[in-house]
């Protein structure tokens, strides 16, 4: 892999995208070998210790979010990548399925926007969860099922919302930012160097087996001084991160539920793209809500709860072949305000302006291309 890329450097082609192929690839199978694995240490040349400030979160305002404490975070960096930021799954045992929950029932209701708002109406979007119960708990019945609605979702935005068509945020297409995410981030954001991080926008994709995400740079928020924030939950995905241009060859790595990234300085604006889905290693079970006791762990917690069983027997069937990835970001940075809106994004009667289209779920296939993606 590192003689194909370097050949291709020099003749000047688009690496990311064969890369991205080649790890899309489903026959033969890629060779999986060149892939960091963050969970196994420091075992890659490539990966370097990260230094935290353990001092700026207390214990119990990271138990609140569910998080261990800073000192016992496992955070890497990676050489050629300043501002890159890798924590190992820091999430207490126990409270991954409280942010499941959170991505599969609490996000995706009104005032939230999804994909399926993009040709449904609001009564029938209002409950996705409700509407989906049945269907996610039945046993098969050995005939072809029509999909769920949480089987369909494959974006929910939160805060600011992404407009997909005009890649913009504006002011008018804001909803309050869930508060228990927004401390979450902050305490991640204040751990990593950046004090004083709003949680302004959010972009949720669920992801099937055969999902992917093209190649894209998240450019749009207005001040790129601030970090972007991703977490993973669920099933693994390859993720790739390139340079600032397409033919710099990106680096793999795995992104395992319950890890979180922070792309931040230089390596805010790199190219990076999600080619291909994969099962969680055997025996991770971070997961899981057996196997720990969650009262004890969550014993100071206000934010995250336990779930209930119901709810969990939902959860983990939908996370039994999906991932869920979370994006936080601050658009504006202070004292900055958006530009004057171009007159075609006028509002609706609904007081919602309706510019988004449903954006497809697949690279190429057409199943999760995304307009941010020109690959
Ligand atoms: C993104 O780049 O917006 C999401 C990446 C991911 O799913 O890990």
């Amino acid at each position: 892999m590192a003689k194909m890329a370097a050949s291709m450097v020099e003749s000047g082609e688009d690496v990311f995208r064969k890369i991205f192929k080649f790890y899309k690839r489903r026959h033969p199978p890629p060779d999986f070998s060149d892939v960091i694995d963050f969970s196994r240490g420091v075992k890659h040349d490539k990966v370097v210790q990260a230094k935290l400030d353990p001092a700026v979160v207390s214990d119990v305002d990271a138990a609140r979010v569910g998080l261990q404490p800073v000192r016992d975070w496992r955070a890497f960096g990676l050489q050629g990548y300043p501002g890159f930021i890798f924590i190992s799954n820091p999430f207490l045992l126990g409270s991954q399925p409280f942010w499941v929950r959170q991505c599969l029932k609490t996000y995706p209701q009104k005032p939230n926007i999804c994909n399926l708002d993009m040709h449904m109406s609001p009564s029938e979007t209002q409950d996705i969860w409700g509407k989906s119960l049945h269907g996610l708990s039945s046993p098969p019945s050995g005939k072809r099922e029509p999909k769920t609605l949480l089987e369909r979702l494959r974006w929910v935005t939160l805060g600011y919302h992404y407009n997909w068509d005009t890649k913009t945020y504006s002011a008018n297409q804001y909803t309050p930012f869930p508060a228990d995410l927004t401390l979450l981030s902050v305490q991640i954001t204040a751990a990593c160097g950046f004090p004083g991080f709003n949680a302004e926008a959010g972009i949720l994709n669920y992801y099937r087996s055969d999902s992917s995400l093209g190649i894209h740079v998240d450019e749009s928020e207005l001040d790129h001084s601030r970090p972007l924030l991703s977490f993973s939950f669920g099933q693994s995905a390859i993720f790739l991160l390139g340079g600032t241009r397409r033919q710099d060859p990106p680096t793999a790595m795995y992104m395992h539920s319950g890890d979180v990234m922070v792309m931040s300085g230089q390596s805010r604006l790199l190219y990076h793209a999600v080619p291909r889905i994969v099962p969680a290693p055997q025996g991770h079970a971070p997961l899981k809500m057996d196997g720990c006791n969650p009262a004890l762990s969550l014993q100071d917690s206000t934010v995250v709860e336990q779930i209930s069983e119901q709810d969990w027997a939902v959860c983990s069937k939908y996370i039994q072949s999906s991932r869920v990835n979370m994006t936080v970001r601050q658009v504006l940075g202070p004292g900055q305000s958006f530009p004057e809106e171009p007159s075609h994004h006028k509002k609706t009667d609904a007081g919602r302006t309706v510019t988004y289209h449903d954006e497809p779920a697949d690279e190429e296939s057409g199943k999760m291309k995304r307009s941010r993606c020109d690959c």
